[in-house]
């Protein structure tokens, strides 16, 4: 394995079960747990290969789909440990998408107030983003990550063979997140990334800028590992893109967490052009070219006020005001904005009408 980051932890593997049977070895398997989704185990379970420290019966397997990181799910996964014999000892492995990684981590980071974990993110969003860097948690109904902790991985292990296994939607999910990276911290790499080839995807190069983009994350969470600053630049594109993924769940027409990370960064391009100085050209030209790799969601003017009462609710806000992370250019970050409601609603309306 090489290492890809030191403060989140994260190597990238060739061979995803050498390298696990490598961590395992003299492990106690009686404390060896490993966690999967319904899609995850269907997928994925096989590129772990024979794992004689993974006992067949401490599988854990809970529903697929962020629909599930909830409670029930959690309380599944807590009494199968303590039902098996875990101890303080435990190790759990947390293998799939940002669902497993967030909610595996979060149960080993609340069990015995604290085992290991390691995840092995098989979706690209979660390699570039929800594997990485101590976020864990689950839903609270239809509030996203309500509930959770602070609590890294000892190991995060990036293997590229799971990338072929994504649909389009999937790669273009984790995508924007990688084009968020690149918007905080990066100019050249922005440029790379909105020329990447979606119809004939090079799955070396991205594997290459997923490396790249883990690094990004790496710096602010290295800097600010529990956001009480500098880290929320991460969150650019998540103020209006959590209110775009609350309102299509609550609407029964749920969308990938990265599409709508991208619809919100269109308009937080837009916004930072009116209040933090990003030249028009600039904005102009960014927000219509991740419009055209992403599309628009499904609202109209008329969603506008519950848009942003969602805004309102968002649990980034510290005050009564809506709370947003700007760039004044691209690669640089101003975090603690605030924009009006008027101010929110008239980015809406240039976005649908783009
Ligand atoms: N996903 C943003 C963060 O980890 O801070």
């Amino acid at each position: 394995m090489n290492i890809i980051s030191n403060d989140c932890h994260v190597y990238a593997s060739d061979s995803v079960s050498q390298d696990l049977a490598r961590l395992l070895e003299g492990r106690d398997p009686a404390q060896v747990f490993l966690l999967v989704d319904e899609g995850s185990r269907r997928h994925c379970v096989s590129a772990l290969g024979s794992q004689p420290n993974i006992p067949a019966d401490h599988v854990i397997t809970i529903a697929a789909s962020d629909d599930h990181k909830d409670y029930t799910s959690a309380l599944k996964i807590w009494e199968f440990l303590s039902s098996h014999g875990a101890t303080r000892k435990a190790l759990l492995i947390n293998l799939g998408g940002g669902m497993p990684c967030d909610l595996g981590g979060f149960c080993a980071a609340t069990f015995k107030r604290g085992v290991e974990f390691i995840n092995i993110p098989t979706t690209l969003l979660a390699q570039v983003d929800a594997s990485l860097g101590g976020k864990t948690g689950m839903n609270l109904g239809s509030l996203k990550n309500e509930i959770g902790v602070f609590a890294m991985a000892s190991h995060v292990i990036i293997c590229a063979d799971f990338l072929r296994t994504l649909d389009r939607d999937n790669l273009l999910s984790g995508f924007a997140e990688m084009i968020k990276h690149a918007l905080i911290h990066d100019k050249d790499e922005l440029e790379a990334l909105l020329n990447f080839d979606f119809e004939n995807v090079d799955f070396a190069a991205l594997h290459q800028k997923v490396g790249r983009s883990i690094m990004i994350k790496d710096f602010f969470v290295k800097a600010d590992p529990k956001e009480k600053g500098l880290r929320k630049a991460l969150n650019f594109g998540h103020t209006f893109g959590h209110a775009f993924e609350t309102f299509a769940m609550r609407h029964q027409r749920p969308v990938l967490h990265g599409m709508a990370v991208a619809y919100g960064m269109v308009c937080e391009v837009m916004l930072s052009r009116d209040k933090a100085g990003l030249p028009a050209e600039t904005a102009n030209d960014i927000a219509k070219r991740i419009e055209r790799l992403y599309g628009k969601p499904e609202v109209g003017m008329a969603d506008a006020e519950e848009l942003v009462e969602l805004m309102r609710h968002d649990k980034k806000n510290e005050t009564a005001d809506i709370n947003f992370t700007l760039l004044p250019q691209v690669g640089d970050v101003v975090v603690n904005q605030t924009a009006s409601p008027a101010e929110i609603v008239k980015i809406l309306k240039e976005y649908l009408a783009l």
